[in-house]
């Protein structure tokens, strides 16, 4: 099976912890982008709302009648559902290749259960093959890219990206994570850090994988 189709039958098995008459928070990247079109054809007008995470996500839930909410509106969500850039088996995940690292941290803090969705090549033992996203404030990045290099990290600009909250990113290459809390921790304590998209405290609760076998599922250990 190609990427591309384990990531939409994993998008497609999320649908099934939406319930009717909800609002629910949805995350970014192409997998999130297949449960955006499965939700819109199998529950449609059946749910009340989305918090997004993104700009881009946004667009895409309007575009298909989806009404999108802001987070202040709502207070907590009972479900959100977003893909990764890599988790190991405590669900403890790698995210912000798609750059919305801080939205989709602010909106999983925000709900009871985390759905993450993706296709198998994303389960990993050790943390970090995938550059750590770090979204900075662009006048602290030299700074910020100082003290990631005294923890061991090659902090690398991500050139030409602005996130949607007007920040830059610095993607950290060369970390093998084996306490994915603590490195959170030292990292968010960092000034001039907006967000780690390290997400261990809080990890996801669930994870659907798309595999060739079909669905395969996993909760926290
Ligand atoms: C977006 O900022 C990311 O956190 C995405 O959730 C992550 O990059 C997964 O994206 P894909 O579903 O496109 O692999």
């Amino acid at each position: 099976m190609q990427p591309e189709d384990k990531k939409r039958i994993a998008a497609a098995a999320a649908i099934e912890y939406v319930e009717p008459d909800s609002i629910i928070g949805v995350g970014t990247g192409s997998t999130v982008n297949h449960f955006i079109d499965s939700l819109a054809l199998k529950m449609g007008a059946r749910i009340k709302a989305a918090v997004s995470s993104s700009e881009a996500s946004t667009e895409r839930l309007r575009g298909h009648g989806i009404k999108v909410v802001d987070l202040n509106e709502v207070g907590r969500l009972d479900l959100y559902v977003d893909g990764a850039d890599e988790s190991n088996s405590q669900l403890q995940l790698i995210k912000g290749g798609g750059g919305a690292l801080t939205r989709e941290k602010i909106v999983a803090a925000a709900s009871d259960r985390f759905v993450c969705i993706a296709d198998d090549s994303k389960l990993v033992q050790i943390l970090g093959a995938f550059p750590l996203p770090v979204e900075v404030i662009p006048m602290a990045r030299e700074l910020v890219a100082g003290e990631l290099r005294a923890l061991g990290a090659d902090p690398r600009l991500r050139n030409g990206t602005v996130t949607d909250n007007g920040n830059q990113i610095l993607d950290l290459h060369g970390l093998e994570i084996s306490d994915a809390l603590e490195l959170e921790t030292r990292i968010n304590q960092i000034t001039g850090v907006v967000c780690v998209g390290l997400f261990a405290q809080r990890p996801a609760d669930v994870l659907i994988l798309g595999t060739d076998q079909g669905i395969v599922s996993y909760t926290a250990d």
